[in-house]
């Protein structure tokens, strides 16, 4: 099986697989128990969310557990909206129109409970800029919501000027940084980012176990119980501990980081040689995404190809044994257009439903490259 859809999930480091299994077997004492196990796995999930957090250079008082991104998501905007709203801050939300389902999902979902959400298309260039959030912000705004990554097209989002503007204009901002974790795209610990979120299976971790970082400019924004019940994350989501997921996400995000430069490089040498290999090749294909190449993660890649639907090349693909996806995991079941492509090429039917994403991991080779070329030639 040849992997190129690692923007989905990720392979799990053996590492991982190896802590996770030792601690499942060794490690089954209840964390909140009193005796000597229990103190013991208390102090690995406190190694476990120092190590997290100093790898994002977060404090770990801030940084929360939780069942992946898609639960944290939820979690700080649902909160941040109705908490400002009570304080009489305002109703109105601010996002980009690329964001994951489980981010959009929960903004569509505030329409319906009086919030008023505007959305932010790409530009002609493709890109999302400041000046966009800014022109659509109005005396009711108190939020701003922006991807670091998105997972489909692989753009980079300036969640620096965001984060910075948005503090001058007194919002909020939550940034879904599920597809930036361990590229270093992001610098967390300078930039007033109020929440940000992360799920271990898109570094090599187990599925079913995230985070979220919270840490609001504004005092009054401190994060209330997801889950009450035994007062477990400082009594905000109860319920005993994923012990041996936590420890499994802690060694993933260490590993990564620990491989960084070697994968930063191996990603853009990868990039490189997929495009020229393509050009070679004659394959008629366009990028999908910003026209602003440095705007681009090197391990995500949307391609265009014009006359080939992309749910006919995607099964003659898996018959030879290679995964590559048409968009996001969670509408790949159903091939439906995408909607982010809608949002990037509103005039442009054809290339939302021509158009696969090929996505790159540590174990990626340039052979796997060939192979895919094989097949779209
Ligand atoms: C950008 C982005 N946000 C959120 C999620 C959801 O993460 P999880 O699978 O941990 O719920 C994903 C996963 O596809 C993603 O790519």
């Amino acid at each position: 099986m040849i992997y190129l859809d690692n923007a989905a999930t990720t392979p799990i480091f053996p590492e991982v697989t190896q802590i996770i299994a030792d601690t499942l077997a060794n490690q089954y004492g209840n964390p909140s128990a009193t005796y000597k196990m229990g103190k013991d796995a208390k102090r690995q999930i406190t190694t476990a969310r120092k190590d997290i957090a100093d790898v994002l250079k977060v404090d770990s008082n801030n940084l929360f557990f939780t069942s992946g991104a898609t639960e944290s998501n939820n979690w700080a905007l649902m909160h941040m909206a109705q908490r400002a709203k009570e304080l009489g801050y305002g109703n109105h939300i601010v996002a980009t129109a690329i964001e994951h389902p489980s981010v959009d999902d929960v903004l569509a979902h505030l329409e319906t409970i009086g919030f008023d959400v505007t959305y932010v298309n790409p530009n002609e260039d493709g890109d999302i800029t400041v000046d966009q959030f800014e022109e659509v912000s109005t005396d009711q705004t108190i939020g701003w919501v922006a991807m670091a990554v998105n997972n489909e097209v692989g753009a980079i989002l300036p969640i620096e000027s965001l984060a910075k503007k948005a503090e001058e204009l007194n919002y909020w901002i939550h940034v879904d940084a599920v597809q930036a974790i361990g590229h270093d795209i992001v610098d967390f610990s300078s930039l007033p980012i109020d929440a940000f979120v992360g799920s271990a299976h898109k570094f090599n971790g187990p599925k079913g176990i995230g985070f979220l970082v919270h840490k609001p400019k504004d005092a009054k924004l401190a994060i209330r119980p997801l889950i009450r019940g035994g007062g477990q994350e400082k009594k905000k989501r109860s319920g005993t501990e994923n012990l041996p997921y936590i420890a499994g996400m802690a060694t993933a995000v260490t590993l990564t980081n620990d491989t960084k430069e070697n994968r930063v490089r191996q990603d853009e040498n990868l990039a490189t040689y997929l495009y020229e290999a393509l050009d070679e090749a004659g394959i008629n294909y366009h990028r999908n995404g910003s026209k602003n190449l440095d705007h681009h993660v090197n391990h995500i890649h949307n391609l265009w190809l014009p006359e080939n639907l992309s749910s006919q090349l995607l099964i003659k693909a898996d018959l030879k044994g290679i995964a590559i996806s048409a968009g996001s995991a969670c509408t790949a079941g159903s091939i439906v257009p995408s909607r982010i492509l809608q949002a990037y090429y509103p005039d442009e039917p054809q290339r939302w439903v021509e158009s696969i994403r090929v996505s790159f991991g540590y174990q990626t080779t340039k052979d796997e490259i060939d192979a895919l070329i094989n097949i779209l030639k």
